[in-house]
């Protein structure tokens, strides 16, 4: 119910201070992507159909995002490119890697050694944003105070589904299921692509109205529709 409510201030407010955000698609991986078995067209039609995107990222741009398994920042580059640098600490330590993203277009994301799925990168204004109202959990990061008020200082905000198998990589998948009424979200992992081999279950208890703190300035925020 509070969590209805945060999501309804949501909408409200982001029609009231409608911002342009980067939009971050993750799609399904597929075997083979990532060690050259699979045709180049195949690799390069990954982000193809919007039935195999897994998550979703709303993000602002020039902030300090936890994004793809790093502290990032995405910045405009060009007017159709973005550039997408990795840091130590929370973005105050060196740049380990950096390179320039073409918006609309899909990136295979094989350097990353864990969660593979490619990704598409696109400018949408805060008011198109569609809140998942079922089958979804959603990440929360923000600076300012811990009390819920996200709305105003999110930095980045992740939905994903939930009760779907992921595959994120040659060797593992996963899937997120949400139990509101113990207020939890269980992470199951597999070693295996299809969900066939289960290796770990994480527990992890949702933030109702208060926040979890991740890092010394940022706060975060998960809750599940
Ligand atoms: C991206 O921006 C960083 C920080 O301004 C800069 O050091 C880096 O060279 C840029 N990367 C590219 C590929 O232009
Ligand atoms: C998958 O696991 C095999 C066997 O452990 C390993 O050789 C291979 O490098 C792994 N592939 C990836 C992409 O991690
Ligand atoms: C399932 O896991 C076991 C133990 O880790 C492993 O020996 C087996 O090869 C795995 N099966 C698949 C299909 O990955
Ligand atoms: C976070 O806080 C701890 C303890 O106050 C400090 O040692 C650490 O350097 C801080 N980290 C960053 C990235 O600011």
């Amino acid at each position: 119910m509070i969590k209805s409510i945060v999501f309804l201030f949501f909408i409200s407010l982001s029609f009231a201070f409608s911002q342009q955000l980067l939009q971050i698609q993750y799609y399904q991986y597929e075997a083979g992507q990532c060690d050259g078995s699979q045709s180049q067209s195949g690799s390069l039609e990954a982000c193809s159909s919007s039935s195999n995107v897994v998550s979703t990222v709303y993000a602002k741009f020039d902030e300090c995002l936890i994004f793809n398994d790093g502290f990032s920042i995405l910045s405009l580059a060009s007017s159709n490119s973005l550039n997408y640098s990795v840091y130590e600490n929370d973005c105050n330590g060196p740049i380990v890697s950096s390179k320039i993203i073409e918006l609309g277009s899909c990136s295979a994301n094989c350097e990353n050694e864990i969660q593979q799925n490619p990704f598409l990168i696109s400018i949408v204004d805060q008011s198109s944003i569609e809140i998942p109202s079922q089958d979804s959990f959603a990440t929360i990061y923000y600076g300012g105070d811990c009390d819920g008020d996200w709305k105003n200082s999110f930095s980045f905000i992740q939905f994903m589904t939930t009760n779907l198998c992921v595959d994120e990589g040659e060797n593992g998948s996963m899937m997120l299921s949400c139990n509101p009424i113990i207020n939890q979200l269980t992470i199951t992992s597999f070693n295996s692509l299809g969900c066939k081999n289960k290796s770990s279950a994480t527990e992890i208890a949702l933030s109702l109205e208060n926040c979890n703190l991740f890092g010394n300035n940022t706060n975060m925020g998960l809750y599940c529709n």
